[in-house]
């Protein structure tokens, strides 16, 4: 038995740096260091002079009460409603300015202004308050990407009600394991919504979990697709026939700061999935800031994330943080390469996107379809790109930022989590020179260490745990009903800490780069090594479009490194044979020998949750030659059972030693 090694090793090096244009940081709306200081030397100073810049109806006693802890209250005795920073503020400055701009999968088009979106957020709250809802309560939201999405979570927040948002794409079980759990008074839903040409039946889905919710007294559901749904009588009821002949105002009701705002399901190490909660005052001051500061937010800009509102990602990028800057946001409601492989560069160039964000796993897929398909659309109105959701490989972050930014763009690798809130670890887009595939510093008024095993900061040049030294105001509040679970997950392994359970390194000039979750990361005789690297260095090579790491245990060496390789182009006879060599030594090189993959499986597609994330448990399973478990989660379960198919009955797929 390998020893337990004391850290994580840090071996993939990247040296180029990308400083941003003296013509953006000019404009920026950060465009010197001095904010770091400034933030450093006061942190809860700098958060107070954050939340003065949002409506207030009573102004806070206390910045931060910690005493508690690790249960945080932050603007104790502050009074407020989010949804007056986010609709009622742009109201007298620009009523007429589009909040939304939405786009249908099928080419239909809907502009909401900030006028328009009041309206119809104040009517259906009057819609909900009929049906029962009331401050406190939890409302569960099924839905498709629709504007009703966003203005039903306005609507329940303007009645100090939560949001319990289930993305659309869960199973009709999920759906009702997160309404029992919050039990949830009342659902919203559609009947149905466009992917990838296809209606994904929502209604139909919502109505198998609704015969085992019995919290649930009423379902309020959008016409969206046209398609028949059964509606009990009594229960269920039409928007249209609930909403539109509401009064288009309703006054906002009065929450304290630490009042519930929402709940969103996470997956943890067990099956049971967590509520996080997340409350109001420093949840709304924590994504108004990033969004300003990290897309640097200016009244012109047309802003697109790229995420599913049922994601974190969509909560504060999508909703929140963007809505209270009172810009303009593009949502956009099905697939990417619907009709054709160029839909996102279309709509880029159709609405004039100025900032873009999204996933290394969707950058990866463009990467995969081709440059022909950006290359078909002007992108100069893009000025800045961002990424979320997993370490972004060097190569890939290269390719996002020549292909898509035309090396003119700064790239913001953003690192935070559901249970952050808000973003944590990112570039200032006019100060940073970024590095490509490194998150690079913790943002003003937060902090963050990188420690070994035994809770000592690691030095520049090695790894080791991602820790949150000190609470900020986005951070969640615990996980709902259950307050033991919370401690145990995020607060015990580092007394003092939170533990957010991703591997990190500091380079030689004490930037942070993110190494994947630590149970992504590998003990190969007695090195930890993260597979994110090797996945670094794997699609560093020219032929590589994807790759996914895992580590399989191994009788000599403790763990082995299994790569799974997707290819650009068609792999033709044997050709395969000598590309594994070639990957391997090319890892090697790029890493060092130890990183050397014991075996690389060329794969025709790898399997991924709905969200994007490569299913890396799964791959472990396939290669220590496991029975495969629950693949419930995975868009298409079909690849992972071919890919154990193939590891079965082609070792000589890479088994070279
Ligand atoms: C986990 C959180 C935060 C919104 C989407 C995911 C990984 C997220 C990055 C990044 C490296 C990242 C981490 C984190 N992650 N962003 N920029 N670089 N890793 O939210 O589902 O709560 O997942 O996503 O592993 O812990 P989530």
């Amino acid at each position: 038995m390998a020893e337990q090694p004391h850290t994580i090793e840090a071996l993939f090096e990247e040296n180029r740096t990308f400083p941003p244009s003296a013509d953006f940081t000019s404009s920026a709306i950060v465009s010197s260091p001095t904010v770091y200081d400034e933030a450093g030397a006061d942190p809860e100073g700098f958060w107070e002079r954050q939340a003065e810049r949002l409506v207030w109806r009573r102004r806070w006693d206390q910045v931060l009460d910690w005493s508690g802890a690790p249960f945080a209250k932050w603007f104790v005795g502050g009074r407020l409603n989010v949804t007056e920073s986010c609709l009622d503020r742009h109201l007298g400055d620009h009523p007429d300015r589009a909040a939304y701009y939405w786009e249908g999968e099928p080419g239909d088009r809907k502009v909401l202004t900030y006028a328009q979106l009041h309206a119809e957020v104040c009517r259906l709250a009057n819609a909900l308050a009929e049906l029962g809802v009331e401050k406190g309560d939890r409302v569960a939201i099924y839905m498709g990407m629709v504007p009703e999405l966003p203005a039903a979570m306005l609507a329940c927040a303007r009645l100090g009600a939560a949001h319990s948002v289930v993305f659309g794409g869960f199973s009709a079980e999920s759906l009702a394991d997160r309404i029992n759990d919050a039990q949830a008074k009342v659902l919203v839903t559609c009947d149905g919504s466009w992917r990838a040409g296809s209606v994904v039946p929502l209604k139909a889905m919502a109505d198998d979990a609704l015969a085992h919710t019995p919290s649930i007294t009423s379902v309020l559901v959008v016409r969206r697709t046209g398609n028949d749904v059964t509606m009990v009588d009594g229960r269920d009821h039409w928007y249209h026939d609930r909403v539109d002949h509401q009064h288009a105002d309703r006054p906002a009701v009065e929450c304290d700061s630490e009042d519930l705002l929402y709940l969103l399901y996470t997956s943890g190490t067990t099956a049971k999935p967590k509520g996080i909660v997340h409350t109001t005052g420093g949840y709304a001051v924590h994504t108004y800031l990033t969004s300003k500061l990290i897309f640097d937010l200016k009244d012109d800009d047309v802003y697109w994330c790229t995420a599913d509102i049922g994601w974190v990602t969509g909560h504060s990028y999508v909703v929140y943080g963007i809505l209270q800057n009172g810009v303009t946001t593009v949502m956009y409601e099905g697939a990417p390469n619907y009709p054709e492989n160029d839909r996102f560069w279309k709509i880029i160039e159709d609405h004039r996107v100025t900032v873009f964000y999204t996933a290394p796993t969707a950058i990866r897929a463009f990467i995969k379809w081709g440059d022909e398909f950006p290359n078909r659309h002007k992108l100069d109105s893009l000025r800045l790109l961002g990424s979320v959701g997993e370490p972004i490989n060097p190569q890939t972050w290269m390719w996002y930022s020549a292909v898509i930014g035309k090396s003119r763009c700064p790239i913001v690798d953003t690192w935070w989590q559901t249970e952050t809130g808000g973003i944590m670890i990112s570039p200032l887009p006019g100060i940073t020179a970024t590095k490509p595939g490194a998150a690079m510093r913790p943002l003003p008024g937060i902090s963050a260490k990188v420690i070994d095993n035994d809770g000592n900061e690691v030095g520049n040049g090695e790894g080791g745990y991602l820790v949150l030294t000190e609470p900020w105001p986005g951070m969640l509040r615990g996980i709902w009903g259950d307050p033991e679970r919370y401690q145990e997950t995020y607060w015990s392994r580092f007394p003092g800490y939170y533990f957010a359970g991703d591997g990190a390194k500091l380079d030689d000039d004490g930037d942070l780069w993110l190494l994947g979750r630590v149970d992504d990361v590998m003990n190969v005789s007695g090195h930890r090594i993260s597979t994110a690297e090797i996945e670094h260095a794997l699609v560093s090579h020219p032929r590589v479009a994807e790759a996914a790491v895992v580590g399989a245990s191994d009788a000599t060496t403790g763990q082995a490194v299994v790569a799974f390789v997707t290819v650009k182009g068609q792999v033709e006879g044997d050709e395969g044979e000598s590309l594994v060599r070639e990957l391997r030594d090319h890892v090697a090189t790029v890493i060092s020998p130890i990183a050397k993959p014991r075996q690389i499986l060329l794969t025709p597609d790898l399997p991924k949750t709905r969200s994007g994330k490569i299913m890396r448990r799964l791959l472990r399973d396939v290669a220590e030659h496991r029975d495969l478990g629950d693949v419930t989660t995975l868009v298409d379960s079909s690849v992972v059972s071919m890919i154990d198919e193939q590891m079965r009955t082609n070792p000589a797929a890479g088994d070279e030693e």
